[in-house]
């Protein structure tokens, strides 16, 4: 096999650096000048999402380029080769099929000779099968009462993503049920958590890909010895009560939980791909198996845009190549993700995990370090809260952050005026950041010279607008599949293992030499560097005082 050609060596890339040398300062007021058709023109459109990138600094040339990168370097190749179930996850010799997970009943993806589709929607059968029975009440606690609560424990892939889709999805939940989501080791995740709750109502699940994992096990087992406690100690009522989600049958039946009441999944999962497969439980006993079901056909729609649209009018190839551009050309550290959706709330979160998680890598995927920046930070709060703290930075600041602003058309609680004053801002923060306010304005508004300056407005900071209808579960699962798809564009550009995550490995495993340090009653010898000496040795002191 032929070596990969270094990425900055392609001609692709050179033709893009001196593009960059050329436009790279060209201010957007002078783009939309020239061209009095660019905002209505820069712009891509497909399943109910309208993509307006034209306030973005490029120009038509920019895209070109982006996208001949973008073949260079294989991007149509390694997207095949995922839908395949090749086994593009080379560290970990694994498929990466999410994909998978919302494949229609009747299609065929084959892993290692086996179809896995029919085993995907078996367990979506069994899913919506028992959440019918707990929202309908059919399933009882040990005591014969109805499930009221649902309490999630997972964290990471098992977390973030359940709370994610349970805020985003909260306007179709059960309101009669109760949801909690704990992660954090940290026990007062999990005493706040229950505090309030009946055992006799409550459903905890326990959502691990590994069943191995710290913080999860050690949450579990606080749970079964709450419940146990509430319960007077009978352990046959944990049936009733625990259920698991998990690839790890064998962890599970050490856990205590029958297998009969594990939702399974397959190494060819990601964590923070997982969602939408049983770890999205806790969703679907939110909102229900059909809406469940919407949202998975969103996410396949958008998984069918990403592989059959041309590559100049595909969402998540256009998204990926923009952060890309100001990523590697500009020197951009970040993208700001902005929902103008309350309902959204944990939506940046969750995408800091997807991005971050996948495209943090240092080297390339023959092991080479790469010579350039990979893994944009993605943050961000929904709007309009964020005007009101971080954006002045964004506006008046010294480094330049990519925006994604995300909006739609309706709102789902129409009150008053509140929603066209939330688009208002929505499509002014856009407006504001492209073309800003020059001094000659400032100074026209009558400002004392003195202070023109710090009223300048520079403009030229790029953002996306993502405008869609209304958040409804099929948008949500369509939204998800953008950035899962954005984020693999990114990864293919750069080179990249976007499938793996090597580098939690370490914290874990000195956090597992310095728990018998920090327990054990007589003074353990200590081995690590002086700092991490002393400050064991000090709250070792602090906590016997
Ligand atoms: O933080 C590392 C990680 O492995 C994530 O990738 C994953 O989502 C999370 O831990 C939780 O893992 P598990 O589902 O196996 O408990």
């Amino acid at each position: 096999m032929a070596a990969t050609p270094a990425l900055k060596s392609r001609p692709a890339w050179k033709a893009l650096a001196s593009h960059h040398a050329k436009i790279g300062k060209t201010h957007l007021r002078e783009l939309f000048g020239d061209d009095p058709k660019r905002g209505a023109r820069m712009n891509a459109e497909a399943l109910g999402i309208f993509l307006d990138y034209s306030k973005n600094r490029i120009t038509d040339e920019t895209l070109k380029l982006l996208i001949r990168l973008a073949k260079a370097c294989g991007v149509e190749r390694k997207r095949d080769a995922m839908f395949e179930g090749k086994k593009i996850n080379i560290t970990e010799n694994r498929a990466v099929l999410h994909v998978a997970l919302r494949a229609p009943r009747g299609a065929k993806i084959v892993v290692d000779g086996k179809n896995v589709v029919p085993a995907v929607h078996a367990t979506l059968d069994k899913m919506a099968k028992f959440s019918d029975r707990v929202r309908s009440g059919q399933w009882k606690g040990h005591t014969g009462r109805r499930i009221k609560n649902v309490v999630n424990i997972g964290i990471g892939g098992s977390d973030l993503g359940p709370v994610m889709a349970y805020e985003a999805l909260r306007y179709y939940s059960k309101r009669s049920m109760t949801f909690r989501f704990v992660s954090n080791i940290d026990g007062n995740d999990f005493a706040e958590a229950v505090k309030d709750l009946d055992a006799a109502e409550t459903l905890f699940i326990v959502s691990s890909k590994t069943f191995t994992t710290l913080e999860t096990m050690t949450n579990a087992h606080s749970a079964r010895a709450w419940f146990l406690k509430a319960s007077g100690g009978k352990t046959a009522a944990v049936a009733k009560h625990f259920v698991a989600v998990s690839t790890n049958a064998a962890e599970v039946t050490k856990f205590g939980i029958d297998t009969a009441n594990m939702f399974g999944f397959w190494d060819w999962v990601g964590g923070r791909y997982s969602m939408d497969s049983a770890i999205g439980l806790s969703s679907m006993l939110a909102v229900g198996p059909d809406n469940f079901r919407a949202m998975l056909d969103g996410f396949h729609q958008m998984d069918e845009h990403f592989r059959t649209a041309p590559l100049e009018k595909n969402l998540p190839v256009l998204m990926g190549l923009l952060s890309v551009w100001y990523s590697n050309f500009f020197g951009a550290q970040t993208v700001a993700v902005l929902p103008y959706e309350q309902y959204l709330k944990r939506f940046p979160a969750y995408l800091q995990q997807l991005t971050m998680e996948s495209n943090g890598k240092h080297v390339t995927l023959d092991g080479k370090t790469v010579n350039y920046d990979t893994g944009s930070i993605y943050w961000g709060e929904p709007g309009t809260n964020g005007q009101h703290s971080f954006y002045q930075l964004i506006h008046q600041g010294t480094r330049l952050i990519p925006c994604d602003f995300i909006a739609f058309v309706k709102a789902l609680n129409p009150i008053g005026r509140h929603h066209d004053i939330l688009m208002a801002n929505v499509f002014a923060q856009a407006e504001a950041l492209a073309f800003g306010k020059t001094a000659e304005q400032v100074r026209a508004e009558g400002t004392a010279d003195w202070l023109v300056p710090h009223r300048v407005f520079e403009g030229n900071r790029p953002s996306n607008t993502i405008l869609a209808d209304n958040l409804t579960p099929g948008m949500l699962g369509k939204l998800v599949a953008l950035y899962e798809h954005c984020v693999f564009t990114q990864g293919a550009i750069w080179n990249i293992n976007s499938f793996d995550q090597w580098g939690v490995e370490l914290g874990k495993a000195l956090a597992q030499a310095i728990i018998p340090e920090l327990e054990s009653k007589d003074s353990p010898k200590l081995r690590h560097d002086s700092s991490t000496n002393h400050i064991i040795r000090r709250y070792r002191k602090l906590k016997a005082s």
